[in-house]
């Protein structure tokens, strides 16, 4: 089952986003696409609540029922996981990258962000699974801000991935009402990033296109 966990210690890092944008896209290429959402908080069940009965589906579990719920949903069909998972949920993001087969870690390019990502980067580095910094709310033309996050990111021994999403209303709007950005704003730069996103993906877990 492909499986893409998005870990970072950090609050308001763009996890959830992360989470239901690429979803979302599965369902849309034609896959039947699931989100493990692992936080407390349940913002992505939230999420498909307010969606309805539009695809990807949601389901939560705390993070020792990780495993059991991917083979649950894999027997109901599920064809593309995305676990998401709480701030600082240390047992959640273990679980989360032992499950995975690619780890996202979103992260703003800002010092707090940043600091995060160290702790992320020491367990996906021990448990020896493809991870990939996805840079989040990047401003407009920085250039050098980018190079010095790229940095200090290799630095981790972390990578980071090619695409990037920019600071876009988009993403906080759509979420409020179940959608995403594709959705409501289908011309919009998100809606390319994050397609350009799911394209990189799906490259990377070996799924053909479809379609
Ligand atoms: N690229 C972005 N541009 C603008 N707002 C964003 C972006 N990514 C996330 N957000 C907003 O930032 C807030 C935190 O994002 P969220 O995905 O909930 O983070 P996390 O799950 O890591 O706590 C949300 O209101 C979300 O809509
Ligand atoms: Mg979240």
């Amino acid at each position: 089952m492909p499986t893409v966990a998005i870990v970072s210690q950090k609050g308001g890092s763009g996890k959830t986003t992360l989470a239901l944008h690429l979803a979302t896209c599965a369902a849309y290429s034609g896959r039947q696409a699931c989100i493990v959402d692992t936080d407390p908080q349940a913002t992505a069940a939230a999420w498909g609540d307010w969606r309805g009965d539009f695809l990807p589906e949601v389901v939560t579990c705390p993070p020792v029922r990780i495993v059991s719920t991917i083979q649950r949903v894999t027997r109901a069909g599920a064809e593309f996981v995305v676990i998401d998972t709480p701030p600082l949920g240390d047992s959640s993001a273990r679980e989360a990258v032992r499950a995975a087969d690619l780890v996202l870690i979103p992260a703003r390019p800002r010092a707090f962000d940043l600091h995060a990502t160290e702790a992320t980067a020491e367990l996906v580095n021990f448990v020896r699974k493809p991870a990939f910094v996805v840079l989040n709310a990047v401003p407009a033309r920085a250039t050098r801000l980018i190079d010095e996050t790229t940095r200090f990111v290799e630095k981790l021994g972390l990578k980071v991935c090619p695409v990037r999403f920019g600071e876009r209303a988009a993403f906080h709007k759509s979420s409020a009402s179940g959608e995403v950005a594709s959705e409501a704003e289908p011309e919009g730069k998100a809606a390319g990033e994050v397609d350009a996103l799911w394209k990189w993906t799906r490259k990377q877990l070996g799924m053909p296109a479809k379609g």
